[in-house]
Formats: C-alpha cells, sequence, structure tokens
C-alpha cells in the first residue's frame, strides 16, 4: 500500500504536567499497529499503567500510526535540568505538542518563559509548524479553563503558526483525540 507520511512530534511542557501520561494514551500497547489511537480496546491498559508512569529522564521516542500519518514522538523531560535538550529536536519537528497542568497556577510563569523562548528560536521563529496545547489535568477541582490558560500563556498573540487548545484529562484520555484530530488535519 501507500508509505504512510512520516511525522516528527515534539511533546514539551514543564514536568508533572502530563506528557508522558498523554502519549501513553496516545500508542497502542506493545506499540502494536492494527488498533488506531485511543481505541477502546487498549484504552484499558493504558488506564491502568497510568499509575505506572515516572519522571522522565532526557527524553523518550515512541512510535504509532494512524490511518494516514506515521508518528514519531519525542517526549521530552520537563525537569529544569533537562530542558536545554529541547531546542536540539526544534529543527527536524513537524509538530509540537505542549503540556501545561491547570492546577499549577504558580509555575504558569515559568511556563510562559519556556514557551516564549521557544517560539523565539531561531529553529522555530520563521516556521509555520502546529502547536497543540492541552490544558491537562481538567479532572482536578483547582484546574483553569483553557481560556484561563491561553490568556495566562498570551496565545491569542500567536500569529505566525497555527495552534489550538483542548482541555484534556490524560489518566481518562478526555480531549486527547479532539487534539489529535486537529493536529492531524494541520499535518496532512
Ligand atoms: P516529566 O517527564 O517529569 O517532564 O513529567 P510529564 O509531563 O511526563 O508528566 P507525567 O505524565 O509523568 O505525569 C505527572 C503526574 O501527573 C503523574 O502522577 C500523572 O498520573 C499525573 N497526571 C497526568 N495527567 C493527569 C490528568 O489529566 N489528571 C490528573 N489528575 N493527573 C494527571
Ligand atoms: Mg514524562
Amino acid at each position: 500500500g501507500l508509505r504512510k507520511k512520516e511525522v516528527n512530534v515534539l511533546c514539551l511542557g514543564l514536568d508533572n504536567s502530563g506528557k508522558t501520561t498523554i502519549i501513553n494514551q496516545l500508542k497502542p500497547p506493545n506499540n502494536s499497529n492494527h488498533l488506531g489511537p485511543l481505541s477502546s480496546e487498549w484504552k484499558h491498559v493504558s488506564q491502568t499503567q497510568a499509575q505506572d508512569i515516572v519522571p522522565t529522564i532526557g527524553f523518550n521516542i515512541e512510535k504509532f500510526k494512524t490511518s494516514s500519518l506515521s508518528f514519531t514522538v519525542f517526549d521530552m523531560s520537563g525537569q529544569g535540568k533537562y530542558r536545554n535538550l529541547w531546542e536540539h529536536y526544534y529543527k527536524d519537528s513537524h509538530a509540537i505538542i505542549f503540556v501545561v497542568d491547570s492546577v499549577d497556577k504558580l509555575r504558569m510563569v515559568v511556563v510562559k518563559e519556556e514557551l516564549d523562548t521557544l517560539l523565539q528560536h531561531e529553529d522555530i521563529r520563521d516556521k509555520k509548524i502546529p502547536v497543540l496545547f492541552f490544558a491537562n489535568k481538567m479532572d482536578l477541582q483547582d484546574a483553569m479553563s483553557s481560556n484561563k490558560v491561553t490568556q495566562m500563556l498570551c496565545l491569542d498573540s500567536i500569529q505566525d503558526k497555527p495552534w489550538h487548545i483542548c482541555a484534556s484529562n490524560a489518566i481518562k484520555g478526555d480531549g486527547l483525540q479532539e487534539g489529535l484530530d486537529w493536529l492531524q488535519g494541520q499535518i496532512s
């Protein structure tokens, strides 16, 4: 059959925002490719694994396929000491997933700093790369709405790149499909 288009996705955001939990939901178990992302058959498996997720050291590479695309996801560590690794992958990326912990109000200024640094980087600045934001942890009581997150990060000032924000609950998988659908529409 036809070769699927290969897409490199960079998953960024502060530590503890939920990047690995999200990617774990997107990929099938054991990397089997016959079921689509978020298929109910293996969603259960991912959920039972959610509690086993540990902070990422450096980064992990995950691969999964949808009907039209073949994704390679770089799941970066969000810890301060590893954030300098992010920029090495900007050049070869076709899309960015930026995950925000919607409960962590104290660190929203840090999120904004990291986002601004990303958007101003020479390998990103002039690129019309789609950026998908997840306002994650929407299940928690003190979570800010996606509108509030949009406002705090001044996302409306991003003019030169397509971007989209979805509220998500990575543990249950809520909101992830909507985000992935948008991203696929931007790429294919
Ligand atoms: P680093 O690898 O350190 O950069 O963190 P990360 O962004 O990969 O976060 P990770 O996926 O490891 O999740 C951090 C913690 O948040 C874990 O205990 C997850 O179970 C929890 N978590 C992730 N998403 C959600 C969510 O939507 N709701 C709730 N309640 N907890 C979540
Ligand atoms: Mg992680």
